[in-house]
């Protein structure tokens, strides 16, 4: 007797991402998944023959389905905003500046600081529901406007609350090391010894920390700095990942890789040095066009070298109030083609495959494959290319994750069987 399974999406092109050059696309196909994993992927389904069962069935409409998209680098917990600076820095006056003169990131400190739990939950959700909308489902979200354990606990706690009760999954990073708040304006590496000795083990042990993250440059933290707080991650065996190379080049990455980091992210002053550090690790380099658009920079990622040293290139949002107020993916799919040069398909890889291994949850999530999660996204284009090409509009028709719908622009599926060719195999 052949396999129930719970839903069959079917009428559909998939790009599977599954292959290392090319989108691995499976015209006119069909997806059978139980138990919210992916059972079998059908191709050209006309072809074959038997019949499938499902408790429910989907018809595609011939869209094109990709991976749920991944954003694996957000700071979404967050109160206030920084118009204000904004407007500053059109006059002329550069977020360095701003970041020194006790702005920056410590103006959202200081809103953060004063919110409540259940206003950040509120604030946070509703900037997730945008991402979500344009398909992504897989998030990571880092703490770091907090800069003091309650606080620090109470973006953490939020984001583990975001994990439990929205649709999708998030991975949560400590940015404990991400400025040196105001009460330790003078002693910064007192307040790395607090980040360490304090702040990383208790939130560990309540279970709220999945990898830990320094923002390693000259208007943050040293090289020194940053391996403390990496060594503190060893001992208690966590993994790291670093904002790298964004202003400046600190060789940040080296030690990074060296460390077996999950990514390095933005990475415009990135040297040769440390991309032959890269090239012997499994780190991801994360770009962050967002940010590089936002804050009018020059200098661009070494796009080439990444690419001829084959290091996995991810992209993401970096969705903060400061550097890249962004709650569209999309859009950063058209930047990181426009701006950085990514060819569509890598910035696909970047926001799927790429993406998921920068989380480390690439056995898991990032690609169509059997085993791994139904997480998959409708889209109504004509060509995969169309997803970076586009500026605006939505073309996500539906969200799938764990094999669950969780949003839908299409009729309501409908409960039934699909037929295929009566003779053969299925
Ligand atoms: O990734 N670079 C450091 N952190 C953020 C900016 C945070 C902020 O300005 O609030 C980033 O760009
Ligand atoms: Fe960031």
């Amino acid at each position: 007797m052949s396999e129930i399974y719970d839903l069959i999406i079917h009428n559909i092109n998939v790009a599977s991402m599954a292959e290392q050059d090319n989108y691995g696309i499976h015209e006119d196909a069909a997806i059978c998944i139980k138990n919210g994993l992916i059972k079998k992927i059908i191709p050209n389904i006309k072809q074959h023959s038997g019949e499938l069962e499902a408790e429910k069935a989907i018809d595609g409409n011939g869209y094109w389905v990709t991976p749920g998209l991944i954003d694996c680098h957000t700071h979404l917990v967050y109160a206030g905003d920084r118009a204000k600076e904004f407007e500053m820095r059109l006059q002329g006056i550069s977020y360095e500046e701003i970041a020194r003169s006790g702005g920056g990131i410590n103006s959202t400190v200081k809103a953060t600081r004063n919110a409540s739990k259940d206003e950040l939950f509120d604030l946070a959700a509703k900037r997730l529901s945008y991402l979500i909308e344009e398909g992504v489902t897989t998030l990571e979200i880092k703490s770091g406007y907090g800069l003091d354990l309650v606080n620090e606990k109470k973006m953490l706690e939020v984001a583990r609350e975001l994990d439990e009760f929205s649709p999708i999954e998030i991975s949560k990073t400590f940015l404990g090391a991400h400025a040196v708040p105001p009460e330790f304006k003078n002693n910064p590496d007192e307040y790395i010894n607090l980040v360490c000795d304090s702040m990383m083990p208790e939130l560990h042990q309540s279970g709220l920390i999945d990898c830990v993250d320094v923002f390693c440059e000259n208007i943050a933290f040293s090289i020194e700095q940053t391996e403390k707080v990496f060594n503190k991650a060893r001992q208690l065996e966590l993994p790291v990942k670093m904002h790298a190379e964004q202003l400046s080049d600190l060789g940040g990455s080296t030690l990074a890789a060296t460390r077996d980091a999950w990514s390095v992210d933005h990475l415009e002053y990135l040297s040769e040095n440390s991309i032959n550090a890269l090239k012997s690790s499994n780190t991801v380099a994360t770009l962050l066009p967002g940010a590089f658009y936002f804050l009018n920079e020059t200098v661009r990622p070494p796009i080439d070298l990444l690419r001829k040293n084959n290091i996995p290139i991810a992209i993401a949002s970096d969705s903060n109030p400061g550097s890249s107020p962004c709650l569209s993916l999309l859009l950063i799919l058209n930047m990181a083609t426009t701006l950085f040069k990514l060819t569509p398909f890598e910035a696909l890889k970047g926001v799927t495959i790429n993406a998921a291994r920068a989380l480390r949850r690439d056995d898991k999530v990032g690609s169509i494959e059997v085993e791994k999660q139904a997480d998959l996204v409708l889209w109504d284009i004509e060509s995969l290319a169309e997803l970076s090409y586009k500026m605006g509009g939505n073309p996500c028709k539906m969200v799938i994750k764990n094999g669950e719908v969780i949003l839908s622009k299409i009729a309501s599926p409908s409960s039934t069987t699909v037929e295929e060719q009566p003779d053969g195999n299925q």
